[in-house]
Parts: structure tokens; sequence; C-alpha cells
């Protein structure tokens, strides 16, 4: 069944036909990088998703963009909307554990893909991806929206000019707090089968940050997970007597600190709450509910085909936001910071203050003084990387990129893999190897790196500095 087939949109030629399926926050930022921003060369042909709610939702963005309103369609339409609008790309802005069925269905239809991020949530829906890439021929892109954030890049920037030599190991530690973290408890991601936990749903982007960083495939992964916050249990020291729920009926809403109102922002209202009545799906659920299954605290260990090593950390319940990482390399070390802010129901203030706005980034030789560097800035969400990767997939001819920044399923497969494989060891407690998940993961490419073999300078003798 389609929805209110109707549609001003007509045809034009020379631009680009995409369209969306998954039509929930996310989504907005492709629907409007097409009707607006890039609307020269961009057009959106159909919109998808299992919400007829929210496919009404879309098709008013549209009209408010100016653009022509797109065709809706069920779920179970999907094909029918790919054989009717004729798009070129399909994107997939889904919940996680629905992206391998929409990009294989679309490639095999003969369109290229784009995908949100994580790729996909377990080893054998990676290994339909990757079968069907190959099969078809088609491309499947992934959208690292990290990688293009200047800090980040500025960062790939100092690890390709081999100021610290070569990278032999890496400790990166990533905090959420209280208002970020919660919210990954409330819906669907708070379910391993929706969203593979928050070492999939929410780890991609670091270990693809690290993969694309150190220019290097994860070969080994050892976990220790726990959810030890978000528990019934921590709800009773908190003084109330739930879990219940939700929000919106729970009888102890005033005193919670995490409860959410969803009628209280217009955004969260009209996309969930006046959408709930088709699906059932709650935004606002309960974060100490028994039947949450995903950890709140993370420990890996990750071993690289360069031989580097990575010790990494993922906190959901902090007082603090944002992360540190460190690169130990043959000839320094970089080391980076990057204090990230506000989320859905947080507030404009960041606890501990924002030094240096934000992004503090230094060398320290072997020897001798460290060197503090000015942030990498752009305009924009997450920190302008939004808006440079939106260029990156919608210009007709994106600048060349020394960075390698678009990544498609090879890079997407070796950084769910790395949380896929973490997964199994928390089942098992034993180290896991990523070739043993899924077959013929083909290398990504990656700008070149420092070589690991050549004469490397003799430090300063030790106190000459
Ligand atoms: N790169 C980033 O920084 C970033 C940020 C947020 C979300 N994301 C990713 O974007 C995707 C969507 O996240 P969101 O926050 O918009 O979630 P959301 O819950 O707001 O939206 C998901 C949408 O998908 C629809 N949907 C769910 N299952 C479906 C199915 N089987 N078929 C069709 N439609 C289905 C839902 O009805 C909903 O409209 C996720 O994969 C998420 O990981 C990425």
């Amino acid at each position: 069944m389609s929805v209110s087939l109707s549609s001003s949109s007509a045809p034009v030629a020379s631009r680009r036909r995409y369209a969306i399926v998954g039509l929930g926050s996310r989504h907005e930022l492709y629907q409007d990088g097409i009707e607006k921003t890039h609307a020269a060369h961009a057009q959106l042909v159909g919109v998808c998703d299992s919400n007829a709610g929210r496919i009404e939702v879309a098709r008013k963005r549209s009209a408010q963009n100016d653009a022509p309103v797109p065709p809706g369609y069920l779920a179970a339409d999907f094909s029918r909307m790919i054989a009717e609008t004729k798009p070129e790309v399909v994107i997939v802005v889904t919940a996680d554990a629905a992206h391998h069925e929409y990009l294989v269905r679309a490639m095999e239809a003969g369109c290229d893909v784009i995908t949100e991020k994580p790729m996909t949530t377990d080893a054998e829906k990676c290994q339909q991806i990757l079968d069907a890439c190959r099969r078809t021929g088609r491309h499947c892109r992934v959208t690292f929206n990290y990688r293009y954030s200047p800090p980040r890049s500025q960062v790939k920037d100092i690890l390709m000019s081999g100021e610290i030599g070569e990278v032999l190991s890496v400790d990166f530690h990533w905090l959420l707090n209280t208002h970020h973290g919660a919210d990954y408890f409330r819906r669907w991601h708070s379910r391993k089968k929706n969203s593979g936990g928050l070492l999939v749903h929410k780890s991609t982007h670091h270990f693809d940050l690290v993969n694309w960083w150190l220019g290097a495939v994860p070969v080994s992964v050892l976990a220790n997970g726990r959810r030890q916050f978000y528990t019934p249990a921590i709800a009773r020291r908190l003084g109330l007597s739930g879990p219940h729920e939700r929000c919106t009926t729970c009888p102890e809403k005033q005193k919670c600190g995490f409860a959410l109102d969803l009628s209280a922002n217009a955004h969260l209202k009209s996309l969930y709450a006046d959408c709930e009545s088709y699906d059932g799906y709650f935004r606002d659920r309960c974060v100490f509910r028994a039947d949450i299954d995903i950890e709140d605290t993370m420990n890996v260990i990750v071993g690289y085909d360069t031989g580097a090593t990575l010790s990494y950390s993922l906190n959901a319940f902090n007082a603090w936001e944002g992360y540190t990482v460190a690169f130990n390399g043959t000839k320094g070390r970089l080391e980076h910071k990057i204090v990230e802010s506000v989320y859905v129901n947080g507030t404009e203030t960041v606890q501990g203050g924002i030094a240096d706005g934000g992004v503090t980034t230094r060398v320290i030789p072997l020897r001798g003084e460290a060197r503090e560097l000015t942030p990498w800035t752009a305009e924009g969400d997450h920190g302008g990387g939004d808006r440079l990767m939106l260029e990156d997939i919608f210009l007709p001819s994106p600048p060349a990129d020394k960075y390698l920044r678009a990544a498609d399923e090879r890079a997407g497969a070796c950084s769910i893999l790395v949380g896929i494989a973490a997964n199994r060891g928390l089942e098992t407690g034993a180290a896991v190897r990523v070739a043993d998940l899924v077959s013929g993961v083909p290398r990504p490419d990656f700008a070149p790196m420092p070589s690991r073999d050549g004469p490397l300078p003799m430090p300063g003798r030790s106190g000459a500095h």
C-alpha cells in the first residue's frame, strides 16, 4: 500500500534521483541536503518508512523546503517504490538492524546505496551486504561523518605527515553524559537485536576513526562490558519505586532526573509522539527498564594488521561528555581531546567547561618540548563534519580528498566487526579473531601512512633536552 501517492514532483533529467528509507530524525540531514543545499544536482523521488505518520511528516518537510513533494511508500511497498520512482541511489536511514535488508534489495534492483552507520548489526547481515556488493557491482557508501569533522581530519593529517612516526599503540576513551548516554536506553537502541548494542551502534564511529587514522585493519578483539548504571537497582537507589514503562505515563516523572517530555519539544512531538498510534514506537521508554540488554560500561583491546594495538573504553553515564585519544608513535606522541556538548534534552552548559573551544591537540616528540596545535574548524552539526560529508556525497564532482574520507562497505565492515567481535567475546569471555566472523572483507583504501621499515632519527640523549 502506498501513502498519498499524489506528487508535484516533475523529473529533472540532470539531477541525480534519490529515495530515502527510514524517516526518523537522522534522515532530515539527507532530505534537506537533497532538497535545499544540493537541490541543483539532486532530487528526492520517493520516501519510505514502516510508519505512515512519519511518511507524511517527511512529505510536509518537502513542501516546507519548497521542493516537489515525493510519493510516500510503506515498508511493504519498498520494491514498488523502486519500480515506480526509479531512484539511482537509495539512502538507508532506518533503525540499524533493518539496514541490510534495504541495502541488499536496492542493490539487487540496480541502485547504488548510501547507508547510515552502523552498516549493520551482526556478522550474518554483514556477510549478506558484502556478498550483494560483489554480486551486483553496485556502490555502497557508509556515511562516517566523524571522519569529516575538521579536528579529526587534522589528526589524520598529523599522522600522515610522519611527525610521530608509525603508531604502535592507541589509547582511546569516549564518554557520554547522562543526557546523551541515557537516550540510547530509551528506545530501539536498548536491545541488541535492534542496534548491536553500543559497541556496534555507537563504537562503529570510534572503531572506524581508528582504522582510518591508522590505515589499519583490525584482526583480534578482547572485550569486557556490563550494564551497571541504567538498571532497576539504580532506579531504586535514586529513590524511585519504578522502573515504569515510559515517561509520558510515569507516576514519578516529576521527580525523575531522566524523564523526557516529548510534548515539550515540537520536533519530538511531531516525529514520535504524534506517530505512536501507527506502530507503538515509544521514544521515551524508561532508561532503567529490566528488559534492556545493552551495556553502559565497555572496555575493548584490539590488535591490528600493522601490529598496532588499541585500548578503548566507552562509558554511557558520565559527568563529562567527550573523548581523549593518544597515539604512541616511534617518534613521539599525539594527544587529542574534544569536549562534546548538549543532546536531546541536555542543557547548553558543559560540565567541566570548554577550554580552548573544546578541542586540544598536541604533539610531544620523544625528547623535547610539546607543540600545541590550533584546531581546524568548520561551521555546522557534528563540528562541521555533516556539511562537508554532504558535499562529498551530493556534489557531482567533489574535490579530491587526500585523506580518503569517503567510506564504502569495506570500511563499514571493518568498523562494525570490532563491535560484533566484542559482543561475541562478551558471551564467551574469549578473544575473537575478526577473520572468523565474515569471509572475504576486502581491505579498505587508505591514504599512505609513514613507513614501518625506514630509518628513524636517534633521539637526543636522556636529560639532553
Ligand atoms: N551518523 C550519525 O551521527 C547518526 C546520528 C543519528 C542516527 N544515525 C543513524 O541513523 C539511523 C536512524 O537513526 P534515527 O536516530 O533517525 O532513528 P529514528 O528511530 O528516529 O528513525 C528510524 C526510522 O526508521 C523507521 N524504521 C524502523 N524500522 C524500519 C523498517 N524495517 N523499515 C522501514 N522503516 C523502518 C522508523 O519508523 C523511523 O522512522 C540509525 O542507523 C542510526 O544509527 C547516525
